[in-house]
């Protein structure tokens, strides 16, 4: 029998306009904001190539990693600030603010 392996899945909680959303995502699989879209969560984004910020949101909880960043500036990424649609979650829960931009 094939076992395929499926990496180890974070609790995400994005909140955007006041509204909480809830889903599993894999370190190594879609972008946390791709998996917002795909469950319909009303998250804001652009170029989806992190240049134009329109998809920042602050990590209120967890920690992310972002595959590239052409918008934020180092207080902004200390502050906890991500461009969603470069992150990948880096620990078991995370919690994703749009709402504290
Ligand atoms: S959508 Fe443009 S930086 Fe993320």
């Amino acid at each position: 029998m094939l076992v395929k392996s499926e990496g180890t899945n974070s609790q995400i909680e994005v909140i955007v306009d006041g509204d909480s959303h809830h889903f599993e995502l894999a370190e190594n699989g879609d972008t946390i904001l791709d998996a917002a879209i795909a469950i319909d969560a009303d998250v804001p984004f652009a170029c989806k190539g992190g240049v134009c910020c329109a998809c920042k949101a602050k990590v209120m909880e967890g920690s992310v990693k972002m595959d590239v960043n052409y918008a934020l500036d180092e207080d902004e990424v200390e502050e906890g600030y991500i461009l969603t649609c470069q992150s990948h979650p880096t620990s078991d829960k995370v919690v994703i603010d749009f709402d504290e931009i």
